[in-house]
């Protein structure tokens, strides 16, 4: 029965962490619950200072050279690493500041693998010869610093799971529409009721003509991508009439 389960696992996420108990919750609700107990990803987490030999479990120490703040050990972070993982292709990911942004892209690129690892970075740094000996990619949640890398690994591993097969409830194709999957931001969403307070929803959307929905759709996404994220755009593949669109916006904006 075990082995069955196994056989089902898209992806095994290993997490070192010195807070496990911040992980209760986040991966007890909604999505990755339901991927969790659907056994399409186990996510595993490990106490770093378990893989201490001290008597203290210490995990940090000061600075050679001097300076602020502590500096995480390297022995604990390899010995875990190397207990956890199943062979030297799993990819080692520390979170940190100093990472590249973690993006779209990345998430789907993680989610090819059967297995990772994330290191929750903690005080001013982990010690150089985990990033170039142990590490094998350093991701950043975003330009800003956080106590430590467990609620980016929180990111990461929620940014990924949804993009398992199967973990959407409703199909893959929710996750194509996302903002960012595509590129561009997401177009504008509406339920019922179709007047809310006077506020109507827009016509096209009632109208049942499938070809002008998509039309209307991509149109918002670009407009809002042009006022909101123009970076974006670059990257972004845009057809011929998705760039007449944006000229035709852009020619507006100088009016
Ligand atoms: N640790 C602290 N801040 C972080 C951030 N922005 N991204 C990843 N890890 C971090």
């Amino acid at each position: 029965m075990e082995d069955l389960v196994v056989g089902l696992i898209a992806v095994r996420i290993h997490i070192l962490t010195i807070f496990p108990q911040m992980f209760a919750g986040p991966f007890d609700e909604s999505i990755v619950k339901r991927a969790r107990q659907a056994g399409l990803v186990d996510i595993r987490i490990h106490d770093i200072r378990q893989y201490t030999h001290d008597r203290h479990h210490t995990v940090d120490d000061y600075p050679y050279g001097g300076g602020p703040g502590m500096v995480m050990k390297p022995e604990a972070l390899f010995e875990a690493v190397e207990a956890v993982r199943s062979g030297p292709d799993t990819p080692v990911i520390l979170l940190t500041p100093r990472g590249r942004t973690f993006v779209q892209r990345e998430a789907e690129r993680l989610a090819t693998f059967s297995e990772v690892v994330l290191i929750c970075g903690h005080y001013e740094g982990v010690d150089e010869r985990v990033r170039q000996y142990l590490v094998t990619d350093e991701l950043s949640i975003g330009d800003y610093v956080l106590t430590g890398g467990e609620l980016p690994a929180m990111v990461v591993v929620d940014a990924v799971v949804r993009l398992l097969p199967g973990a959407m409830g409703h199909g893959a194709e929710a996750v194509s529409d996302d903002s960012h999957t595509s590129g561009l931001l997401q177009y504008p969403q509406y339920t019922r009721p179709a007047e809310y307070r006077g506020w109507r929803v827009p016509d096209v959307l009632l109208s049942g003509h499938h070809g002008e929905v998509e039309r209307w759709r991509r149109q918002e996404s670009l407009r809002l991508t042009l006022l909101r994220r123009p970076d974006l755009l670059e990257r972004a593949s845009l057809s011929p009439e998705d760039r007449r669109f944006l000229d035709s916006l852009r020619s507006q904006e100088e009016k």
